[in-house]
């Protein structure tokens, strides 16, 4: 039997707490199935409620007994949490739980993974650890006492006392719940210090459990002290404590989670040595500890009123990742990775059914908001605003967040408020980007006749998902002219643009020009706009922005695409020698030119082909992409040996951008020379390698031409005994497989002795890796999505989010032909009829099917 139809929680519903908490008191008796949780919380009426109903959130927990200002009381115990008669004023309440660690599968709450006792809290994660007013405007001081005799005891803030087998810890910062955190293992520290800008000495550890992986830890503490350096030269925010512990799991949810004074990360999200990790493993993680340090100031000390506030501190402190790495590496490579992953992700699910708002107005369960709508998005409105404002003004408004703010459960219109305070201006359209779900098409027209060139622009956001009008947006489109001859005659111009159609005049010109609009990609919108590929290509060719420069390219390698297979043509010689004049540049970056030899994914081309009116057709969208690697492997045969030749680097391994942008493009340019020698570089790579990036940079290669079984073999056999490197083992083989050999190859590899399900990275390096292979997930079988409904199925009991989350494969079914929607939706339909179905992935399906 299912339960009744889950609750919707609605952003217009918002009421203050009923009541406040002052210090909190938790002791922790840890045992794996008999875990003790002892809880003295000091309440106050909040003066500001409207309501004094007295309700404590609790999930799953085993109430042993309860008290207030010391009496026993006898609560009414709820699916969700506990009610109780209260006295007038300011009380005590204590509770002793009982919660079973070991058999937490969900890794929400308290869980245990390979021995080690750890917490991950939000959002709302502290419900299943205690009865507690579990919202994120409830903030409270913390005393932990743990009793375990394990011997490294962790909790937020700093250590008060400590004897053989406890441990006290106290936070003095006010916190919301979700930022609580308990770690308790045999662990092992890297230990490091930071000196503050102010002279205060802070102690850094990072936490791994003992066999191996101390070896990987001095690149993450570096990036750590990195972090905490950029975020006090550029945004003047130092840190609060005197000691910042990281915590490396196996088993997690996410990437890694920004508890106060305790980050816990995802092994993966953290571990790195040359021989192991990736030059993109080295850039995420680098990234991830910035993201999660950053959230010290834009999450912790001021954080959200609720969760539909999510942005606030997501969005923000991608934006703050995004410009940290921009800074360390090349802002203009970052930005084009940023751009892509946008379009891939957060564009994908605006087009389709999970469309939604920056700022949600509701949802069922709050875990499956944690959306690349809300990240990137998200992070992409802090750069509007930034545009918009200037760089001064912008700081200048942080400034004032911060102080006004700290210690704050903020709101976006509080976010807002400081701008217009600091700026005068008037945002109100501007908050229109928060609300509204889309992403808008900006229609490019323009006329030159004597000297004056107009630029006519329209913009239209389609409908989404309860949302069927729109109004139009502030658009900031930064715009350049290029002379027939690639000369730029204006630079870079904001256009700001407030009306769904808008002229906008330039004079003084000698000829018409060429238009560079959307530079650095100044907004997030589609531009849609009827250019010549000779035009394209002297963009490609000539553009000071590097930004549209790459773009210019994609957009040539898109249409191309999209020619080969609706007119059966063959690639075009104006793309191919634009391809090579950028790939023969030895003044440009490597990482760049990485970049522009990366055509559009299979994914972007059906969506392309869809947007033009037209049924994808997977397999056919495969042939067409390999076709071209092939026309372009060839059209630069004379060149590649040479490219990768110069690319090779010397001296020991560093993973920094310049050589890691080398080996972008070597491994890019090996790529394409294996179409033409069959394999035999790649597997001279791949036997002399040294660090991973090469590794694998061979392995793929061979992959994608059918090879590497010896390969494979060799892979597995080096590498068995470490977790984090047989994830990318399991991922390849099925992102890589041939289109109809994807789903069995899944199969295969669910049934190897070191698969795991209750381990997210493996159970998603598995079906992820079945997900990116789009020619194989839509093979016309419908094999894989059966096999990935019967396994999300299995996984929902054992963890509901990761599972919901991973339903998102099939978000893209109505772009599909009818048998292909058929076998979708009755993928979909079977995990929804699935009896105890959770409501994170009821929630899921129910959206995606509409
Ligand atoms: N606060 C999140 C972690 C989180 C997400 C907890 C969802 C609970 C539910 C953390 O700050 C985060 O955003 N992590 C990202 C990585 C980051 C670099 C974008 C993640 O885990 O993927
Ligand atoms: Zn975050």
């Amino acid at each position: 039997m299912k339960d009744a139809a889950p609750q919707t929680i609605y952003l217009s519903d918002y009421t203050p707490p009923a009541y406040l908490v002052g210090d909190v008191h938790l002791t922790f008796k840890l045992a794996a199935t008999k875990t003790r949780v002892l809880s003295r919380i000091a309440f106050r009426p909040n003066p500001d409620a409207t309501d004094h109903d007295f309700f404590l959130h609790g999930d799953d927990l085993t109430l042993i007994s309860a008290r207030i200002d010391g009496q026993d009381i006898n609560p009414d115990l709820h699916s969700g949490g506990l009610r109780c008669a209260v006295p007038d004023g300011p009380f005590v309440f204590e509770a002793e739980v009982e919660i079973s660690p070991s058999t937490n599968t969900a890794l929400e709450g308290l869980y245990m993974s390979n021995g080690m006792y750890c917490t991950q809290c939000e959002a709302e994660g502290f419900r299943k650890i205690t009865y507690y007013p579990d919202r994120p405007d409830v903030m409270a001081v913390f005393t932990v006492r743990i009793e375990s005799d394990l011997p490294v005891l962790l909790s937020n803030g700093n250590p008060t006392a400590t004897g053989k087998d406890w441990a006290e810890w106290h936070d003095p910062w006010p916190k919301p719940a979700y930022l609580f955190a308990l770690v308790a293992g045999d662990l092992v520290a890297h230990p490091n210090t930071f000196t503050t800008r102010s002279g205060r000495q802070v102690d850094l550890n990072l936490w791994v459990r003992p066999g191996g992986d101390e070896a990987k830890c001095a690149f993450g503490m570096a990036a750590l002290k990195a972090s905490m350096k950029w975020d006090e030269d550029v945004y003047g925010r130092e840190y609060d404590l005197d000691l910042f512990n990281i915590v490396a799991v196996d088993d997690f949810n996410m990437g890694a989670m920004e508890n106060k004074g305790l980050n816990i990360f995802n092994a993966s999200a953290v571990l790195a040595s040359p021989q192991t990790a990736t030059d993109a493993d080295f850039e995420r993680i680098e990234a991830i500890i910035a993201h999660e340090y950053f959230h010290n100031w834009t999450g912790n000390r001021i954080t959200c009123r609720d969760w539909f506030q999510l942005c606030l501190k997501e969005g923000l402190t991608v934006f703050r990742d995004q410009q940290f790495t921009g800074d360390l590496r090349s802002a203009a490579v970052k930005r084009i990775d940023d751009t892509m992953m946008l379009r891939a992700y957060q564009f994908r699910e605006d087009n389709g059914p999970l469309a939604h708002p920056v700022r949600p107005e509701s949802f069922v369960e709050i875990n499956n908001f944690y959306t690349a709508t809300v990240y990137e998005k998200g992070a992409e409105l802090i750069g509007l605003l930034k545009l918009l404002v200037g760089d001064q003004a912008y700081f200048d408004a942080l400034d004032l967040y911060f102080t006004r703010h700290d210690g704050d459960a903020a709101t976006i219109e509080d976010w807002l408020q400081v701008f217009e305070d600091t700026t005068g201006r008037d945002l109100s359209q501007f908050k229109k980007w928060y609300a509204q779900a889309g992403t808008p098409r900006l229609t490019v027209r323009d006329e030159y006749a004597d000297g004056t060139y107009r630029l006519h622009l329209r913009q239209e956001t389609p409908p989404t998902p309860g949302q069927p009008d729109k109004d139009p947006l502030l658009i900031p489109v930064a715009v350049g002219l290029l002379d027939q001859n690639g000369a730029e005659v204006l630079p870079t111009t904001i256009l700001e643009m407030t009306k769904a159609e808008q002229s906008f005049t330039f004079d003084g010109l000698s000829g018409r020009p060429i238009p560079s609009v959307l530079r650095n990609f100044s907004a997030p919108v589609i531009v849609v706009h009827d250019m010549t590929d000779a035009e394209r290509a002297l963009l490609l060719a000539h553009d000071t922005d590097p930004f549209n420069r790459w773009d210019a390219g994609r957009t040539l390698a898109q249409d191309v695409l999209v020619r080969m297979l609706r007119q059966n043509a063959t690639p075009d010689t104006a793309f191919l020698d634009g391809l090579a004049a950028v790939l023969r540049d030895d003044a440009l970056d490597p990482a760049f030119r990485a970049l522009a030899l990366r055509l559009p994914s299979e994914d972007d081309t059906a969506q392309a082909l869809f947007d033009a009116g037209h049924t994808p057709d997977p397999t056919a969208i495969n042939q067409a992409h390999e076709t071209l690697k092939l026309h372009i492997a060839q059209h630069l045969q004379d060149t590649l040996p040479r490219i990768y030749a110069a690319m090779s680097v010397t001296g020991p391994y560093t993973p920094d951008a310049g050589p890691a942008g080398q080996r972008a493009l070597g491994n890019a340019v090996l790529g394409l020379i294996s179409k033409l020698d069959g394999g035999k570089q790649a597997a001279q790579q791949f036997a002399s390698a040294d660090n991973m990036t090469q590794q694998l940079g061979a392995l793929r290669a061979l992959l994608q031409i059918s090879k590497g079984d010896a390969e494979l073999a060799a892979f597995e056999a080096q590498w068995q005994h470490d977790r984090l490197v047989m994830d990318k083992w399991f991922g390849l083989q099925v992102s890589l497989a041939a289109a109809p050999d994807a789903a069995a190859t899944a199969e295969k590899l669910t049934r190897h002795p070191a698969f795991d399900m209750k381990n997210p990275n493996r159970f998603r390096s598995v079906f992820g890796g079945l997900k990116a292979n789009t020619a194989g997930f839509h093979h016309a079988s419908g094999a894989a999505y059966a096999l990935l409904a019967d396994w999300l199925i299995k996984l929902d009991p054992i963890n509901p989010q990761t599972a919901a989350r991973m339903t998102m494969s099939y978000d893209t079914w109505k772009r599909y032909d009818g048998e292909r929607q058929t076998k979708m939706r009755a993928a979909l339909s079977k995990i929804a009829q699935t009896p105890q179905l959770s409501r994170d992935t009821e929630e899921m399906v129910t959206r995606i099917l509409g």
